[in-house]
C-alpha cells in the first residue's frame, strides 16, 4: 500500500478530471505509439534496450551489416530473425539479409553440415552433437564471418541468444562453443482446459479458455522465446491433474496449435495424461497397463499424437497420487504402467517423465512410524533398472513437496540404473506466491550440488540428473513454472529471475548464483552500476530472508498446508492425512526420522550422509527439526535455543524485508516508472506481510513451549492498540481462526451498509509517528479506509486486491492480513483517533490493530 494521500484529494480529482480528460485526447495519438514501448516487463530479459554509451557501443563497431541464413525452416528462420531485432534495437545496426555468402563481412547462420559447406574452416571446429551451439569468427578471402551454428538448428538459435545476450550485457562478442547439462529442459504448466492454473499467480492460462485451446495464442509465441533463448527446449502445456478428455483425438487436434506456435523457439510440447484414459476416451473395460488392448490403445494414441505433433515430446504421468488413478488398481507397479507408454512412443523419439510424487495422503498421524517423506523411495527404488530406456523418473528435489527448505530427495541416489530428472518450483506456491520477493536459484544451487555419496564416491545430485553419475542415457531438468497473461507472465517483477535461472541452470547447473542473477539484472533493469547492485542485493539474500520469517530450522514453510499454500497457518499440518507433520506439543517439536527411534527415513540416505542427519551432533541446524525432535530449549550448533533461534530468526527475517522499499527508493529515476512503482508496492506489501507471518509463528511457538522470548518482544507489543479495545461504533469483534494470524486472536467487523468508526484517546508525546493499521482484504470486495486525527482526514486507503488469486474466500487470517502504513503524523496528547472502515460488497471492512511508532 501506499503512503496515505494528502486531504482534500478526492475534491482535486474531481476537479482535475475534465482538464485531465481533454489532455489524454489530445495526447492519443502519441500514447498509443509510446505505448509499444511501455516497460511492462512484458519482454522480460529480452528488452534489448538500446545501447547509448558511445564507448560500450565502439565496441561492436566493426561487426558486419549482413546475415546469411543458411536454414529455411521455422527455427532458423526465428534464429535470423532473432539476430536482426536484437542488433537494431540494441545497436541500432540494420542487418540486411543476404542469399549467398557475400564478398564482405557477414554473420553466417546455420547448421554444422550447411556451413561446413561454405566455410571449410569451421569445418576444424570440434563437432558439436544434440543442442550445442558454437559462435566463431572465421576470416576467408580477407573477409570476417562470425558464424553461428549448431548441431541442429536449435543450437543455431541457441547461438543467437547467446550472441545478444553478450550485446544486452555489454561484453564483447568473442568464440564462444557450449553443450546443455542434460537432453531434457523442460517447464511444466499446471494449466486446465477452463483457463484456470493450479498453483498459478499471475492470471489466466496463455494456452485455454472455456474447455478449448484458446483462439489467440500470441502469448504462447512469445513464452517460447523467452524460453528458447535460455535454452528450455520443451513445454508440457496441461496440468499433472491431468484433464481426463486430454488424449481425446479432438482435443489433440487443438493441442496441435499449441505446438505450432512453439515449434519456431525449437521448444517441444508435451502432454500431461492420466494413466486412466483408454477408459475414459474410448470406453475400454480396463486401464491395467497390462492387457494387451491397453497396450493397443496407447500405441494407437501415440502413433495418432505423432501424426498431429511431429516433433511432440512426449508424456508426463502422474499416478497413485493424490486422487489420480494408477497401477496399483491392478497390483502393477509403477514400471509397469510406465513401460507400456514408453513403449508406445519410443518409435517416435517420445519420452516419458513418470513423476516420482506418489504417495499416500491418508497416513495415519497416530503412528509415530509413519512418514511421507519415505514414500518416493519406498515406491521406486526396488524397481531400479526395471524402465525402458526412453523412462525419466521426475523427481521433486525434496522428499515433501517445494518446502521453503528441504533436504534432497533420497531417490536420486537410489536409482542407479534408470533416468532421472529433478523437478524444481519456479512458481512460488510455498514460497509466497509471487507476492513476496524470493529468488529461488540459490536453493536449487544448494540442492544440485548437494553431494549424495552414493557408492561412497562424489555424486552430486546434478551430474545424477545429468545422467553422468550412473551413466544413463537420458536426465534432465523439470521446472514447474505456471506463467500466466499477466502482461509480465509471473506478477512480481523480480520473479522472472527464477524462471531465467530455471533455464541457465538446466543448461549448466555449474552456474553460479550470482553470475546468473547479475546476468538478469542487466538484462531485465539494464547496465547502471547502482541499479545492478542494489537490485543483486535485494535479491541474493530473499531465499534466506523468507525462511527466517516462514519456516526455519527444516520446518518447512509454515503455512495453511491444506489451505492455499500462502500465510501462515501452522497448526494446519497436524493431525490429519497429509503427512506434513510437525510433531510439536508442550515439551517439543520436530520429527524423529532416525534410524534408531524414529521412521528410519535417514536409512534412505547413502552411509555417509545418513551418518551426518542421523546425529545430533552433526545434523546441520538448518535441517534439524526435519531429521530430529527436539525439546524447545535444545541448543543449536549457533548456541541459541530452538525457541529462542525461532523468535529470532523471525524478527531478523521481518526487519530485513522492511529494508527492501527504503532501498528500492534510492532507485528512483534510474528505472523506469511503471516497473518502479509495481515493485514498490509490492515491496511495501511484503514487509506487512511478513510481520504477519513473524508474529503468528512467535506468538504459536510461544504458547506451545510457554517459554518467553529473553529479548521481550513476543507477546509485548506496547506500540499497538487493539482493534477490539477502541471504542466501536458498529463495529463488532470477532474470533480470527487461527487464532495466532490475528493480535490477540481477535478483529473487528462492521456488518451493516453504512460506514463504522473506532476511536481511542491518545497520550502519545508531541512528535512526528509514523502509523501502521493491520487489516484484512477479502477478494470479495474493495472496502474503504479512512483514519481521522481530531476529525481531519489524515489518510484513505482502499483493501484492493495485492493478494494472490488463490485467496478466494472471505476469511480473516494470515493470507489476508495486510498492513497500511503511513508516516509523518504529528501527535500531541489528548489527540482523538478515529478509524473509518466503510464496507463493500460483503467485505466488511475488518481491522485487527493499529500502531503506532516513533
Ligand atoms: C502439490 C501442489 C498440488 C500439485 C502437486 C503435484 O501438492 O499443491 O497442486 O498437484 O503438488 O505436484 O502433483
Amino acid at each position: 500500500m501506499m503512503e496515505a494521500p494528502e486531504t482534500g484529494v478526492a475534491d482535486m480529482h474531481a476537479m482535475g478530471l475534465a482538464r485531465h480528460l481533454r489532455i489524454l485526447l489530445l495526447l492519443m495519438p502519441m500514447l498509443v505509439a509510446a505505448s509499444s514501448y511501455a516497460e511492462d516487463g512484458h519482454e522480460g530479459w529480452l528488452r534489448y534496450a538500446h545501447i547509448d554509451d558511445p564507448v560500450v557501443l565502439r565496441q561492436y563497431d566493426g561487426l558486419p551489416h549482413r546475415v546469411l541464413s543458411l536454414g529455411t525452416t521455422p527455427v532458423a528462420q526465428a534464429a535470423s530473425t532473432e539476430l536482426v531485432r536484437g542488433m537494431e534495437s540494441m545497436l541500432g545496426s540494420r542487418l540486411v539479409a543476404v542469399q549467398t555468402l557475400p564478398q564482405e563481412d557477414a554473420f553466417v547462420l546455420g547448421t554444422q553440415t550447411e556451413v561446413c559447406h561454405f566455410l571449410r574452416n569451421v569445418c576444424r571446429q570440434k563437432a558439436l552433437s544434440g543442442d550445442a551451439f558454437a559462435v566463431v569468427r572465421v576470416m576467408q578471402k580477407g573477409h570476417v564471418y562470425w558464424v553461428i551454428f549448431g548441431d541442429e538448428e536449435r543450437g543455431e538459435l541457441y547461438g543467437v541468444f547467446h550472441v545478444l545476450e553478450q550485446f544486452a550485457s555489454q561484453k564483447p562478442i568473442a568464440d564462444a562453443s557450449e553443450a546443455p547439462a542434460a537432453s531434457v529442459r523442460w517447464v511444466n504448466q499446471w494449466d486446465n482446459f477452463d483457463g484456470s492454473i493450479e498453483r498459478g499467480y499471475a492470471g489466466r492460462s496463455i494456452f485455454f479458455d472455456g474447455g478449448h485451446v484458446r483462439a489467440d495464442l500470441s502469448r504462447v509465441s512469445e513464452y517460447g522465446r523467452l524460453l528458447a533463448s535460455v535454452g528450455l527446449n520443451g513445454c508440457t502445456v496441461n496440468n499433472v491433474n491431468s484433464d481426463l478428455r486430454t488424449l481425446d483425438p479432438a482435443m489433440l487436434r487443438e493441442l496441435a496449435r499449441i505446438a505450432d506456435q512453439l515449434r519456431p523457439w525449437g521448444v517441444r510440447m508435451s502432454l500431461s495424461v492420466d494413466l486412466s484414459s483408454p477408459q475414459i476416451v474410448d470406453h475400454l473395460a480396463t486401464f491395467d497397463p497390462l492387457d494387451p488392448a491397453v497396450v493397443a490403445w496407447w500405441q494407437k494414441t501415440a502413433d495418432e499424437v505423432y501424426r498431429l505433433i511431429p516433433d511432440f515430446g512426449g508424456f508426463v504421468i502422474k499416478a497413485d497420487s493424490e486422487g489420480r488413478l494408477g497401477p496399483s488398481k491392478y497390483g502393477r507397479t509403477p514400471a509397469e504402467a510406465a513401460n507400456v507408454v514408453a513403449r508406445a512412443l519410443r518409435p517416435h523419439g517420445g519420452v516419458v517423465l513418470y513423476r516420482g510424487f506418489v504417495y499416500n495422503n491418508h497416513l495415519d498421524w497416530h503412528d509415530l512410524k509413519a512418514d511421507r517423506a519415505r514414500a518416493g523411495y519406498d515406491n521406486f527404488h526396488a524397481l531400479d533398472g526395471r524402465f525402458e530406456p526412453n523412462v525419466i523418473i521426475q523427481i521433486k528435489h525434496g522428499p515433501i513437496d517445494f518446502q521453503v527448505r528441504e533436504p534432497l530427495s533420497p531417490l536420486f541416489a537410489a536409482l542407479q540404473h534408470t533416468s532421472q530428472a529433478i523437478e524444481l518450483q519456479v512458481t512460488q506456491e510455498y514460497t509466497g506466491q509471487q507476492r513476496h520477493m524470493v529468488f529461488l536459484v540459490p536453493m536449487w544451487k544448494a540442492a544440485l550440488d548437494t553431494d549424495l555419496r552414493a557408492q561412497n564416491r562424489s555424486t552430486p545430485v546434478k551430474e545424477i540428473v545429468e545422467g553422468r553419475s550412473f551413466h544413463q542415457p537420458l536426465g534432465g531438468f523439470a521446472g514447474v513454472v505456471n506463467v500466466g497473461l499477466d502482461t509480465n507472465w509471473m506478477h512480481h517483477p523480480m520473479a522472472m529471475s527464477n524462471l531465467y535461472g530455471f533455464g541457465k541452470l538446466a543448461w549448466n547447473p555449474d552456474l553460479t548464483s550470482d553470475e546468473i542473477l547479475d546476468s538478469w539484472t542487466r538484462l531485465t533493469w539494464g547496465n547502471n552500476p547502482k541499479v545492478v547492485s542494489t537490485i543483486d542485493d535485494l535479491q541474493r539474500g530473499s531465499w534466506h530472508a523468507y525462511e527466517e520469517y516462514s519456516g526455519p530450522l527444516g520446518l518447512g514453510t509454515l503455512t495453511n498446508i491444506i489451505g492455499i499454500h500462502y500465510g501462515p497457518g501452522i497448526e494446519s499440518a497436524e493431525r490429519n492425512g497429509w503427512g506434513q507433520w510437525l510433531r510439536a506439543d508442550n515439551k517439543g517439536i520436530g520429527i524423529d526420522r532416525t534410524v534408531a527411534t524414529g521412521t528410519g527415513y535417514i536409512g534412505q540416505y547413502p552411509p555417509e550422509l545418513a551418518k551426518v542427519y542421523e546425529s545430533l551432533t552433526t545434523c546441520p541446524d538448518e535441517l534439524l527439526l526435519f531429521m530430529h525432535h527436539v525439546p524447545y530449549n535444545y541448543v543449536l550448533h549457533n548456541g541459541k535455543t530452538v525457541v529462542q533461534h525461532v523468535y529470532d530468526s523471525h524478527y531478523k527475517g521481518a526487519a530485513t524485508v522492511a529494508t527492501y522499499a527504503p532501498r528500492w527508493e534510492q532507485l528512483q529515476g534510474l528505472i523506469d516508472e511503471e516497473r518502479y512503482e509495481k515493485t514498490l508496492k509490492l515491496f511495501m506489501y511484503q514487509a506487512g506481510h511478513a510481520i504477519v507471518w513473524r508474529d503468528a509463528v512467535s506468538e504459536w511457538f510461544l504458547r506451545m513451549s510457554g517459554i518467553a522470548d529473553t529479548r521481550g518482544r513476543v507477546g509485548h507489543y506496547p506500540n499497538r492498540i487493539e482493534a477490539e479495545s477502541m471504542q466501536a461504533d458498529g463495529y463488532t469483534s470477532v474470533d480470527v481462526t487461527p487464532w495466532e494470524t490475528a493480535s490477540g486472536g481477535k478483529a473487528v467487523v462492521c456488518n451493516r451498509a453504512a460506514a463504522c468508526t473506532l476511536t481511542v484517546k491518545l497520550d502519545r508525546p508531541v512528535g512526528s509517528y509514523k502509523m501502521a493499521v493491520q487489516y484484512f482484504d477479502l477478494r470479495v470486495g474493495d472496502a474503504q479506509y479512512e483514519l481521522l486525527l481530531d476529525g481531519k482526514p489524515i489518510a484513505h486507503w482502499i483493501a484492493d486486491d495485492i493478494l494472490p488469486p488463490a485467496v478466494v474466500d472471505t476469511q480473516l487470517d494470515g493470507s489476508t492480513s495486510t498492513r497500511f502504513t503511513v508516516s509523518g503524523i504529528a501527535l500531541k496528547p489528548g489527540d482523538t483517533l478515529m478509524l473509518r472502515g466503510t464496507p463493500n460488497n460483503g467485505e466488511p471492512a475488518p481491522v485487527d490493530y493499529i500502531e503506532i511508532m516513533k
